[in-house]
């Protein structure tokens, strides 16, 4: 099973959890666009929140209707991909750099569920370099206050600007994405916390404490894992 056949599964066993009426939450990705089909296809009725242009437009297309955070009632439950999924459903996300629409998303759900290919599971997050959304004004400075605060947590790495055709990467928001590559990460919730803390970081790809489940699919299928 190729890891993408294995994206399709996890997508589609999470299309199964959506019931008639619910509010549901989309999350950005090559996985996450799984869900989104399998959803338009089971469930076309149901009301959407998107964590990106690109996945509104995915969703618009395929018939879905689309609100705006905050215009729905609660979100019922959100299904999003993952970079990284670590011990107790910790994971890194913001590969596709929508981590901010996709961790407000989050907060706003009642239940999130990641969904991946079994190669996303790891032992010690980091290896993916962290994702980190930055203002553009003085951003080289809060490069390096990043920095600063990385080798307080004992992690030596300077964060570098993404960069595509000679162009910083511009979030939905407007915003520019560095990535730290950590290497480990042996304490997620104070390397959040300390990013958190610079001024200039609007967020950070660590979701901990986010995830209710997680849909791996494998060669064997779709496992679920929860915290
Ligand atoms: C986007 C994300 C994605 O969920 C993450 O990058 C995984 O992507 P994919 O499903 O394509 O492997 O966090 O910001």
């Amino acid at each position: 099973m190729s890891a993408d056949q294995q994206k399709q599964a996890a997508g589609e066993a999470a299309a199964a959890l959506v019931e008639a009426g619910m509010v549901v939450g989309l999350g950005t990705g090559s996985t996450a666009a799984w869900f989104v089909k399998a959803l338009a296809a089971r469930n076309p009725g149901v009301t959407c929140v998107a964590t990106s242009a690109a996945t509104a437009a995915l969703a618009q297309g395929l018939g879905l209707k689309i609100a705006e955070l905050g215009e729905t009632r609660e979100i019922d439950l959100t299904v999003d991909g993952a970079d990284e999924i670590g011990p107790g459903l910790s994971l890194i996300k913001g590969g596709g750099a929508a981590l901010l629409r996709e961790k407000l998303v989050w907060e706003a759900s009642k239940r999130c569920v990641v969904i991946a290919d079994a190669a996303k599971r790891v032992a010690v997050l980091g290896a993916f370099p962290l994702p980190i959304e930055v203002v553009p004004f003085g951003h080289k400075t809060t490069a390096l206050r990043i920095c600063d605060a990385l080798v307080e947590n004992d992690i030596g790495v300077a964060p570098r600007l993404r960069m595509r055709a000679g162009a910083p990467v511009l979030t939905d928001n407007g915003n520019y994405i560095y990535d730290a590559a950590c290497g480990a990460i042996a304490e997620p919730a104070a390397v959040a916390f300390a990013l958190k803390s610079v001024t200039g970081v609007v967020d950070h790809g660590l979701f901990l404490d986010l995830a209710d489940l997680a849909l791996i699919g494998g060669p064997d299928g779709v496992s679920r894992l929860e915290p």
